[in-house]
């Protein structure tokens, strides 16, 4: 349905994020009829363009990045008719601030105004700031923030509260993409509107899980920030522990946001720490080297940087969630660049059948949940083998494809975009998940910052270190490649 009117002001229009994602995203809800014709997106960036340059650049943008199925001459000629652009140094109070705030007072008083924040984290307070004392925070405003929150507890303590002082908790919106994925809100349904699965979800019947994010691409052109951020920073502080929430938390009482964020704090909280004494054994930390990709011959990640480099590219750890549901189940979690392909998922290992009826069933039970490509389940059962007259099993796979026939999955960010219109944070981040998050993280970083765990290497196009594959023998389990 269509949402109200709303003006969206973005800072750091002009980046990768806005014409890669954030337009496109736009677009395809003005497609779906659900943004409505007022509505205006309101580009500013210290980039000097004006509003017809930076159109022209929009439009390059959806050229490239919607796909031709959603394509209409027709329909991005109105999408660009929503644009507006104002060079703004949102840091500096000597900005054009008048001219942001000309532009916002066309439209009424009311007006749902969400601010953007696609800039580097450390400018958010500055900018927050500036909107203030430019008078433009309404008690309809929203701020919407671009991870990452901080590199440790500190300096997320520091952005929050650069930005909390201008904008109360309740209007603001950390985004964490993962979330915006279908297929990870599919978790909660699968888990609680189904018995079937939701009664075996404990330590009782599950052995393992493993949450996977693997991904062909290397650093491309985002070295600058990669290198100073690695893997553990990059995916598994934000989007691989959202996804373990999912997995881990008891069922809320509702689906209000609060209610929902706090089983999802409740989950950040049990996580058992790592400390110097585990550190070794229970985590992983590489580096790429040289390889082969999808056929393509690449470098390894020091010669892609041109200098050395003690930044992970891979990260695995074997974490716990200490709460009675979750008694002595590892929770294996892994992220890497430059993998044998792209792949997110999550891997149910069920506990073998301990009865003996038909001698050693072939398999135990396990739900694989395709975050994406190839968004569905699969669910492995252990079945009579028909082509035998004896009671021997055989495995059979039921795999329910999650995508409707016909109906492309939406980006991550379309949802999550007018959520903040609406005013729904059930999937946005809040304040102290951040900081649980970083401090079950925090001391990994610390760890290997003091060399604690070595850092290991493996060839780009490979599935990861031998390491990762020791952590899982030492509990008897293997990577889903290898099961
Ligand atoms: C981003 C990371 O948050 O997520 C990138 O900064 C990563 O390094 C990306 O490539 C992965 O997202 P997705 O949706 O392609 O799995």
């Amino acid at each position: 349905q269509q949402v109200n009117p709303f003006d969206y002001i973005i800072f750091g229009a002009t980046g990768d994020l806005t014409m890669r994602k954030l337009l496109p995203a736009f677009y395809n809800k003005l497609r779906l009829g659900q943004i409505p014709e007022e509505a205006r997106i309101i580009g500013t960036s210290r980039t000097d363009l004006d509003k017809a340059g930076y159109i022209e650049r929009a439009n390059e943008a959806l050229e490239r990045f919607i796909p031709d199925e959603t394509k209409s001459p027709e329909l991005i000629e109105r999408f660009l008719k929503m644009l507006n652009y104002i060079t703004l140094d949102g840091t500096k109070s000597d900005s054009d601030w008048a001219g942001l705030h000309t532009i916002l007072a066309e439209s009424p008083k009311d007006r749902i105004r969400v601010f953007y924040f696609a800039t580097a984290p450390q400018l958010f307070g500055a900018i927050s700031e500036n909107l203030s004392k430019n008078d433009l925070i309404t008690s309809h405003s929203r701020v919407v923030l671009e991870k990452p929150i901080g590199t440790n507890l500190d300096t997320a303590n520091a952005i929050n509260n650069g930005v909390g002082q201008f904008f109360p908790e309740n209007q603001i919106y950390r985004i964490d993409h993962y979330i915006g994925k279908e297929t990870v809100q599919n978790v909660l349904a699968l888990r609680f509107a189904n018995p079937i699965i939701n009664a075996v979800w404990s330590s009782e019947y599950i052995e393992s899980v493993q949450i996977t994010a693997a991904e062909t691409v290397g650093v491309e052109g985002r070295a600058s920030y990669y290198d100073t951020s690695g893997a553990l920073r990059d995916m598994i502080q934000n989007h691989l522990l959202q996804v373990l929430c999912f997995v881990a938390m008891e069922k809320p009482e509702s689906l209000e946001a609060d209610t929902v964020r706090n089983a999802k704090v409740a989950v950040l909280k049990a996580l058992r720490p790592i400390t110097d004494k585990n550190i070794a054994s229970d985590t992983v930390r590489a580096q790429y080297t040289a390889g082969t990709v999808g056929g393509n011959n690449v470098p390894g990640y020091v010669d892609e940087l041109g200098h050395t480099s003690n930044t992970e590219t891979y990260a695995a750890v074997r974490a716990w969630v200490d709460t009675p549901r979750w008694k002595d189940v590892p929770f294996y979690i892994r992220t890497a660049k430059r993998s044998a392909e792209k792949v997110s998922e999550i891997v149910i290992q069920f506990r073998a059948e301990a009865s003996t009826l038909f001698g050693k069933p072939p398999a135990s039970n396990r739900l694989v949940i395709r975050i994406q490509p190839h968004e569905g389940l699969d669910l492995r059962l252990n079945v009579k083998n028909p082509a035998l007259d004896t009671f021997t099993l055989r495995t059979a796979e039921l795999d329910a494809p999650l995508l409707i026939e016909g109906q492309p999955f939406p980006d991550s960010y379309e949802r999550l975009l007018l959520d903040a219109v609406r005013g729904n944070p059930i999937l946005f981040i809040r304040r102290d998940e951040v900081e649980s998050a970083w401090r079950w993280a925090e001391p990994i970083l610390t760890g290997w910052s003091e060399n604690k765990a070595p850092m290991e290497t493996y060839s780009a196009g490979s599935h990861g270190p031998a390491k990762a594959e020791a952590m899982l023998a030492s509990n008897g389990d293997k990577w889903h490649e290898n099961m």
